[in-house]
């Protein structure tokens, strides 16, 4: 019994720490429509796949240009499946 507490409980916390979206749109934009820092690609304009590579590469620390490591910090708190669950992308 106190297994399955635990358990559901541990799933609750993960549903909760999916990526809080709101924190991205000071650089972003609201519609992920800028280039952030005047550096990145738009977000909004790459497709699904390749939203979901750059975040996961950035929290491996394969993938970026000059800026990567501004966005290794903002990821680094989010796991792999939650990274590609963003929805960000066409
Ligand atoms: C402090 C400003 C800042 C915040 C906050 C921020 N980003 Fe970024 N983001 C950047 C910069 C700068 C780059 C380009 C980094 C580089 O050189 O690779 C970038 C790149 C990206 C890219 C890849 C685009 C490319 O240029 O290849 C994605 C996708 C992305 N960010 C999503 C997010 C998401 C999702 C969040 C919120 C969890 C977020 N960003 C929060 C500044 C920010």
């Amino acid at each position: 019994m106190k297994k399955i507490v635990l358990g559901t409980l541990v799933l609750s916390v993960a549903a909760f720490a999916s990526v809080n979206l709101g924190a991205c749109k000071g650089c972003h934009g609201a519609n992920f429509e800028k280039k952030a820092l005047g550096k990145s690609k738009i977000v909004k304009d790459l497709t699904k796949a390749e939203v979901s590579a750059a975040l996961v590469g950035y929290k491996n620390g394969t993938y970026g240009g000059p800026m990567k490591g501004v966005m290794k910090g903002q990821v680094a708190k989010y796991s792999e499946a939650d990274l590609k669950a963003t929805g960000l992308g066409k």
